[in-house]
């Protein structure tokens, strides 16, 4: 069955990039994985010695069979968090290319104000390796973003509302062209 993988770039039980990709999937609608972070640094002498680590493989294969994926970052000093890179570093040793021709969202939530602006470029720069269809416009820079979700965890603020409703369209419309 198809379904939609969310990904946070932050661990944190409270993370508002969590909740954006939550918020985002509810307005996606239908089937909705969470992809998980945490898995060793990469090391390639980990590698050799034990091939591909198990949370590490569990994310590709979500990825490979996703029909998209959207991804949610934090600004960590002006790029997207080290978790995030770790994952995408690692799951670009496994096999099967699970990025390629992969519909893909990028979202970003974080304290400052200009809302990630530089995480996302970052992110998109890093990705352009694996093939993705990444959706360019429009930008979901979350700002301000313990500010912005209900005590539900729910998304508040028209524009806010309005931006991840327009990528989730986008999205979808990506996924249609097959
Ligand atoms: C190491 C570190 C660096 C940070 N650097 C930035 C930054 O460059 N720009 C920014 O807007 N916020 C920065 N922040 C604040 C994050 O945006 C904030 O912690 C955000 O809530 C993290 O996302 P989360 O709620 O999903 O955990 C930084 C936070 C940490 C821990």
């Amino acid at each position: 069955m198809s379904y939609l993988l969310g990904i946070s770039g932050s661990l944190r039980g409270e993370s508002t990039n969590t909740k954006l990709i939550r918020a985002a999937a509810k307005v996606y609608g239908g089937a909705f994985h969470e992809g998980h972070l945490r898995m060793p640094l990469y090391d390639g002498d980990l590698e050799e010695a034990e091939g591909i680590p198990a949370p590490v493989q569990t994310l590709s294969d979500q990825i490979k069979g996703a029909e998209a994926v959207i991804i949610s970052t934090p600004e960590y000093n002006k790029s997207l968090s080290g978790v995030l890179k770790n994952a995408l570093d690692w799951v670009s040793r496994t096999d099967g290319s699970p990025w390629k021709d992969k519909p893909v969202a990028i979202m970003s939530a974080t304290a400052g104000r200009a809302g990630g602006e530089r995480a996302q470029y970052a992110l998109r720069l890093c990705m352009v390796p694996f093939g993705t269809r990444i959706i360019q416009t429009p930008e979901v820079l979350v700002a301000a973003s313990g500010q912005q979700f209900d005590d539900a965890g729910d998304l508040t603020g028209e524009m806010n509302i309005k931006t991840v409703t327009n990528l989730m369209e986008a999205l979808k419309a990506e996924v249609a062209r097959g």
